[in-house]
């Protein structure tokens, strides 16, 4: 089987449930349930016996080296993380705890035992770390996209945690010899995305007729990938990536953040017409630090791994609003009382 970290969350639940659509090897999910996780993701599995899902931290050492031994995992996926950079300003600490000290704390158990595994079973071993292109920094207009050698300069706790525990990650095989494998990926969008991040944020908003929050003016870029891609896209490293190496993954749509919410208007206006969406566009305060462009150079993994994207920013999007509009329970359960809290903290008037 395998151990994913982190399986409750957007991208980790997605990843779950397309593994176990497409393989019959087992999955063993270890999440902390916090705001960010949602066993709601995983609804379709419940009389599936083989998503074995335990509650607990990536940071406890004594759970970790017991599930490591009780379920003997061929490889480690590791999602989980606190993700969202506007919570890293507003409170750094969490950040560090579980992607630091939490990704430390999994290498560690995974060190111990990877070590007492027969030769084969050691070479065989794969710990994928799911990272992110923001530990590469910021970029000009015109400056060339980050590739897989760029070096790092991340500019929110966010970032600059999720780099920490690459570099972790990276002494820990060339130090142990552990056979890591390390993916940084763009933006990701797509069904299950908590609505803090921009595009499902968006959706709900635009629904609600409420202001569409444009920070700052509009024109940062960022690459979008749509989540079913960028799990394929990790299949495919756990499958053929070589141990040790990087893997940047994009989906060669980089768009200014002001396109992006009038695209997902135009969408909206098809799918659930009626509103002047793109009315409701409000520009507001900027994020303090923001990083103006991000983009990525895939050309590694589609050489080496054969992967690409399949969805277009148009076609994923439709995917992702038709989502949203057939779930509206899933969004009546997590839009909680938690929820209602970050958004009185992040969009309050100054
Ligand atoms: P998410 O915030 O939706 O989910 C994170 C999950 O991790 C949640 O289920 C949460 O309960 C769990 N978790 C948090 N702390 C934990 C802990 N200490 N122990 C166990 N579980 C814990 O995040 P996401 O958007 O799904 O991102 C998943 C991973 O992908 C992260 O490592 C993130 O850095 C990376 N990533 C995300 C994006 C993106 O656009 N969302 C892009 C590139 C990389
Ligand atoms: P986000 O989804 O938080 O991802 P990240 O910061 O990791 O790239 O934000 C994507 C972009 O959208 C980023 O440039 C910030 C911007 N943004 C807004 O303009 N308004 C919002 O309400 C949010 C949440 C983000």
């Amino acid at each position: 089987m395998i151990l994913v970290t982190g399986g409750a969350g957007f991208i980790g639940s997605n990843f779950v449930l397309n593994w176990l659509a497409q393989s019959a090897e087992p999955v063993l999910n270890l999440d902390k349930l916090t705001y960010a996780g949602n066993l709601g993701n995983l609804a379709a599995l419940k009389d599936d016996a083989r998503h074995v899902f335990v509650r607990g931290d990536i940071g406890d050492g004594a759970v970790l080296t017991r599930l490591l031994n009780e379920h003997q995992p061929r490889a480690i996926v590791h999602f989980a993380a606190e993700s969202h950079v506007d919570r890293s300003i507003h409170g750094p600490a969490e950040f560090i705890q579980t992607n630091v000290v939490g990704t430390f704390a999994l290498l560690e158990a995974t060190r111990a035992y990877w070590s007492a595994l027969s030769e084969n079973a050691q070479k065989a071993f794969r710990f994928l770390h799911v990272s992110t292109d923001e530990v590469y920094g910021s970029l000009g207009a015109d400056d060339p996209a980050f590739s897989e050698t760029t070096p790092y300069a991340p500019n929110s706790p966010y970032s600059a945690s999720k780099a920490s525990s690459d570099h972790l990650v990276r002494a820990y095989h060339h130090t142990y010899g552990l056979p890591v494998l390390t993916t940084n990926c763009s933006n990701n969008y797509g069904p299950r995305q908590f609505p803090e991040k921009l595009i499902p944020l968006m959706i709900v908003n635009a629904l609600a007729g409420k202001p569409l929050p444009v920070y700052g003016d509009g024109q940062n870029v960022r690459d979008w990938l749509y989540v079913g891609d960028h799990c394929a896209a990790i299949r495919a490293v756990l499958e053929k990536g070589i141990s040790g190496e990087v893997y940047n993954i994009g989906g060669n749509a980089e768009m200014k953040n002001l396109d992006v919410v009038h695209t997902l208007c135009n969408v909206l206006s098809t799918l659930r017409p009626g509103r002047d969406y793109a009315s409701q566009i409000t520009f507001v305060k900027d994020r303090p630090g923001h990083d103006r462009r991000y983009a990525i150079n895939a050309d590694k993994i589609r050489r080496d791994i054969g992967w690409q994207p399949v969805e277009t920013f148009e076609s994923g999007l439709t995917q992702t609003v038709r989502w949203y509009l057939d779930n509206e329970s899933w969004l009546t359960n997590i839009t909680s009382k938690a929820y209602q809290q970050w958004i009185d903290l992040q969009y309050a008037r100054p």
